[in-house]
């Protein structure tokens, strides 16, 4: 059986609350229409800022598209200034968080071991942690895009769950960063080799049932020009969407992309 697939829209600090109501609603509409001739083959996740989450939720009323944040604390609670907890993202409605973006690694100093720590955290809360991974430009050209990415992997292992049945509960995001918001995709042959990489490392960690369960997803530069032939690689599951997920119709022609796939 095929592996569920799984588009997400990453707005990132873009958008008023008129705003993310108009695209939640117009992305709801979308999706509902596309769901009238067969279910999805893949979920949909719409990641608004937090101050949209709560108009996205009763936007999304009814809808099958789910909610995530685009980041999470390892805390539960208490004095830490500016942070939100996973157990408040579950409150206003969400099933999904981003965790380990490379917008938050760079800009903002987080590293492997603090993006273990808020995966344990999103497990307890029971959201699906989406979790990032990616090289640089530099670390790309110099050989080294399999080790940065084993390195990323290998510190989110300590930080999965010891049920069984929770450890695929989770989603890996291949986000090369040289190809973040700069309109340059990694080319699908690229993108195949990281993404069949993943999947062995998962099969050698997890085992193959776990390994064949679990989503990865490509991020960076996707539009609806080059989706299709980044969604039809054997271990691509969707996408992470940033820039082109801030317009219904792009966003939802990257959707019909996915479908395309089936
Ligand atoms: P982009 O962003 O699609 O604008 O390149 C992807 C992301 O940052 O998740």
């Amino acid at each position: 059986m095929p592996r569920r697939g799984l588009v997400v829209g990453n707005w990132k600090m873009n958008g008023s609350i008129a705003f993310v109501q108009a695209l939640t609603q117009a992305v709801g509409r979308g999706v509902a229409e596309r769901e009238r001739d067969r279910p999805l083959p893949c979920d949909v996740v719409l990641c608004p800022p937090f101050t949209g989450l709560s108009v996205a939720g009763q936007s999304l009323t009814g809808s099958t598209v789910r909610l995530g944040g685009q980041n999470s604390s390892e805390a539960v609670s208490g004095p830490f200034t500016g942070e939100i907890s996973g157990s408040m993202l579950r409150d206003v409605g969400c099933s999904h968080v981003i965790l380990g973006h490379s917008e938050r690694r760079t800009l903002f100093g987080e590293g492997d071991a603090g993006i273990a720590r808020k995966m344990v955290a999103a497990f307890r809360e029971g959201l699906v942690p989406i979790v990032c991974l990616g090289e640089t430009l530099s670390e790309r050209t110099a050989g080294h895009t399999l080790d940065v990415i084993r390195t990323q992997w290998l510190a989110l292992c300590p930080a999965l769950p010891e049920e069984e049945e929770k450890r695929s509960h989770w989603v890996l995001a291949y986000e090369p960063v040289w190809a973040i918001g700069t309109g340059r995709h990694a080319t699908p042959e690229q993108i195949q080799a990281v993404h069949g990489f993943i999947r062995q490392q998962l099969n050698d960690h997890l085992g193959a049932t776990i390994a064949s369960r679990i989503q990865i997803l490509y991020g960076g530069s996707v539009t609806p020009d080059n989706a299709l032939a980044i969604f039809s690689q054997r271990d691509v599951d969707g996408g992470l969407i940033g820039g082109a997920s801030l317009k219904a119709d792009t966003f939802l022609a990257i959707i019909d992309a996915y479908l395309e796939k089936f």
